[in-house]
Parts: C-alpha cells; sequence; structure tokens
C-alpha cells in the first residue's frame, strides 16, 4: 500500500487510509468480520499499539484486551481526558463504525507530539476490545471491565463454537480472572468521549458534516417465543382449527412496527424471526423473535415495552397460543454531559460548522464508560446513514473536519470544575 501522506495536521485521505489498513484484519475473505479476542483482533492490537508509540505515547494491552495508550502532560501521572472507540466489528462488516474514532483520537495525539505540545492533563485512547458484543452475546464487554461493571458471570458464556470467553481469554494470552486490572479509578479520568460516525441520516439529510451528540439512547432487548401445535400444511384446515406460531408471530411483529411507529423518536425492530420446527409441509407448531427497542426517554421506552408485550399477549389469546419472554438487555439512556457538549459545540462552531444536537440511536462504549466518568460525543455524517454494511462510507472531507473538531476540542478542554466556573 502506498503509505499515506504525513501531516500535523489531520488530513482526510490519511485517516482514511489507515482505516483501511485496519480493514484488511478480517476473519471474512471478501470483507470485514472481527470479533472479540480473535487472531484478527490481536493483529489490529498490535497495528494500533504501534501506531500509538509512533505518536509519543507509552502503549499496552490491557487485561481484558483493549489496547491503551498514554501521552503525557506537562508532568507525569496527571488525570487524563480518554478518548477512543472499538476494534470490534459486526458480521460484514463497514470499515469506520469504531475504527474512526481511534484512528482520529491518535491523528490528534500525532498533532501534538509533532508540536510538542503537552497539557495539564494526560491524553489516554481506548481501543476497545468488545462493543458489539458479536462474539458472547453481551455487549460493551471491553468498555465495561475498565468501568468496573463487567459481570464475571460472561466469562462462562460460550461463543457459536462452544468456546467460553474464559477459553477464548487463555487462547489470547490473558488471565481471564486477572479482569479487574482493567477497572479504572475515578480519580485517574477526567471525561471519556467519542468519535464516531453517526450511523444514521440526519446530519445528511441537514447538509451537515458534525453533529453534537445528547444522549445514547437506552435499549431494551427481549426474546419472545410463541407455542402453538404443529401440523399437517396439507390437511388441517384454515381457521380456528389450526395454532398457527408464525402467523401469531407475524401479527405481534405488526403491532411492534405499529406501535413503536407511533410515537416520536421511539425505535422498535424484530431483527431475528424463527419458525419451528422449520419445514416447508408442517404448521409451524413454535415461534421465536427478537425485539430491540430504543428511545432518548427511559420512560417512553419502558411504556413502549409493556404495551408490546400487552399487544403480543392479546395476539395469542385470541390465537389460542402460548406466549413467553426473556430479557435479553435493559440499558438505560446514557445522557452526555452539557459541560462536554458546550466544549464540542464550541470546537464544531470553530470548524464553520452550524452546531446541530443529535440523539445517539446507536448503542456506544458511552453507555459502560458513564458508570465511571462523565462522557461526550462528536457524529461525523456518513453516507445515507448507512452502517453495519459494507457500504459504510465517509468522505476524506468529512473525516479530516471531524478530526480538526476533536483536536480543538482537545486543545481548549478545560475539566469539569474548571469549566463549571467559567
Ligand atoms: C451497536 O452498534 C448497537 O447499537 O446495537
Ligand atoms: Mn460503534
Ligand atoms: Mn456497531
Amino acid at each position: 500500500m502506498k503509505a499515506p501522506p504525513t501531516s500535523s495536521v489531520p488530513n482526510g485521505a490519511r485517516i482514511l487510509a489507515l482505516c483501511d489498513e485496519l480493514a484488511r484484519h478480517s476473519s471474512q475473505p471478501n470483507g470485514l468480520t472481527r470479533i472479540f479476542l480473535s487472531r484478527e483482533q490481536a493483529a489490529v492490537s498490535q497495528v494500533v499499539l504501534g501506531w500509538m508509540r509512533d505518536v509519543g505515547m507509552s502503549a499496552r494491552i490491557d487485561a481484558i484486551g483493549n489496547v491503551v495508550g498514554r501521552y503525557e502532560g506537562t508532568q507525569p501521572g496527571l488525570p487524563a481526558l480518554v478518548l477512543g472507540s472499538h476494534l470490534d466489528t459486526v458480521r460484514d462488516a463497514g470499515k469506520y463504525d469504531g475504527p474512526l474514532g481511534v484512528v482520529a483520537a491518535i491523528e490528534c495525539v500525532r498533532a501534538f507530539h509533532a508540536r510538542g505540545r503537552r497539557f495539564d492533563f494526560a491524553i489516554e485512547i481506548y481501543g476497545f476490545a468488545d462493543e458489539e458484543g458479536v462474539r458472547f452475546g453481551a455487549t460493551l464487554l471491553g468498555s465495561r471491565a475498565v468501568a468496573g461493571t463487567f459481570r464475571p458471570a460472561n466469562l462462562d458464556t460460550r461463543d457459536r463454537s462452544g468456546i467460553t470467553m474464559r477459553q477464548a481469554m487463555d487462547d489470547a494470552g490473558l488471565d481471564p480472572d486477572q479482569w479487574p486490572a482493567a477497572i479504572r479509578r475515578r480519580d485517574e479520568v477526567l471525561a471519556y468521549v467519542e468519535l464516531h460516525i453517526e450511523q444514521g441520516p440526519v446530519l445528511e439529510a441537514h447538509g451537515l458534516p458534525l453533529g453534537v451528540v445528547t444522549a445514547i439512547n437506552g435499549q431494551s432487548r427481549y426474546q419472545i417465543e410463541i407455542a402453538g401445535m404443529a401440523g399437517h400444511a396439507g390437511t388441517v384446515p384454515m381457521g380456528s382449527l389450526r395454532r398457527d406460531a408464525l402467523a401469531g408471530a407475524a401479527e405481534c411483529v405488526l403491532a411492534v412496527e405499529r406501535i413503536c411507529g407511533a410515537v416520536p423518536d421511539l425505535v422498535g425492530t424484530v431483527g431475528t424471526i424463527e419458525a419451528l420446527p422449520g419445514a416447508v409441509n408442517v404448521i409451524p407448531g413454535r415461534a421465536r423473535f427478537t425485539i430491540d427497542v430504543r428511545s432518548p426517554h427511559d420512560d417512553v421506552r419502558r411504556r413502549a415495552v409493556g404495551e408490546l408485550l400487552a399487544a403480543f399477549a392479546s395476539i395469542c389469546e385470541q390465537r389460542h397460543l402460548s406466549l413467553s419472554n426473556r430479557v435479553m438487555l435493559e440499558s438505560r439512556v446514557a445522557q452526555c454531559a452539557p459541560w462536554l457538549m458546550a466544549q464540542f459545540e464550541a470546537a464544531v462552531a470553530a470548524e464553520g460548522v452550524a452546531v446541530r444536537q443529535l440523539p445517539s440511536g446507536a448503542g456506544h462504549d458511552g453507555l459502560a464508560m458513564i458508570d465511571l466518568t462523565d462522557i461526550g460525543m462528536l457524529f461525523v455524517r456518513c453516507r445515507g446513514g448507512i452502517s453495519h454494511h459494507p457500504a459504510e462510507s465517509v468522505t476524506e472531507a468529512d473525516a479530516a473536519v471531524g478530526t480538526r473538531a476533536l483536536l480543538r476540542f482537545i486543545e481548549n478542554f478545560r475539566p469539569a470544575a474548571a469549566g463549571a466556573a467559567a
């Protein structure tokens, strides 16, 4: 690969070329898949460690597998402004969900290092090892460890091949029982901020390259199971003699669309559905599906989940089906700190970009980091709002303006107490 141009000012072409370089580490031959504790992730971690060291940072892999770099302030050991994002991906991913935030942060430090600039705080960058939760079902395993909210029971969960997380850590050269060594103390950290692609269409629709995030929406995820009666597809007449679990599930899917579609900013998705036993000539006796419900307001989300479960119960009662549910995830809204939003807004305005606030519909490491410190996020426009898809795309110009705004934010960063006094 032709070496991307180096400069002390963030350069969009270089940022995208570095994301391309990370995307070469994939378990999928013609696409990008990089899951927690995989060989590809170990390789990417080594690349990022090297980049961090090149820009004057000390760098290490922590006890859960996160890459951590540290750029000291005017004296060693100062509390740190923590930047970062994640290095794992979904299956058949795009190149920017996660890596862009890590690369942008490193490019900011490159600029400071080139000018010999130090601040009265340290800068740390995390490349989190697991945000997507693809391998072991539970999400945010890297940042939860750092925030001290990792649940040790996760170590016994298994991936698709039956490998436990404990075994996978061992295979990756990490001691699973040592995960608490990844926990950070509150007094070591001033804030956590992340640059990330928007993953939605709002900025593009408003013709803006950047947006300041107000909150990361809360999420509820449930597994729903409906039981009816399997039967012969040719002999059981249509109507009340059938107890078709999938037809009941289909009505439930439409109820999700109707109920969630009626409330502003509420979204509800059935992302997986399964008919059992699953044969062309058998009436489905069981159906399983998931719901994923998100809103910027916890009360709105909780009320919607209650309404959905009641609607499912009524559909099943009318069809003489039985219904059960299991909670997979309950995550409350993570509000971005107003003092960090104000500093991001100043940085965006200084780049000549109109300031727009927006909530994040996608989950991010801030959902976990908020248990450790205040959080802030800057969104960069992506084409068509497409994400979790190989067609994810960001322009050089947008990557550059986003990284410049992040650089300004860092240069002008005032920790909470100083910010409040100003
Ligand atoms: C993670 O990307 C999520 O929002 O589900
Ligand atoms: Mn992400
Ligand atoms: Mn993602």
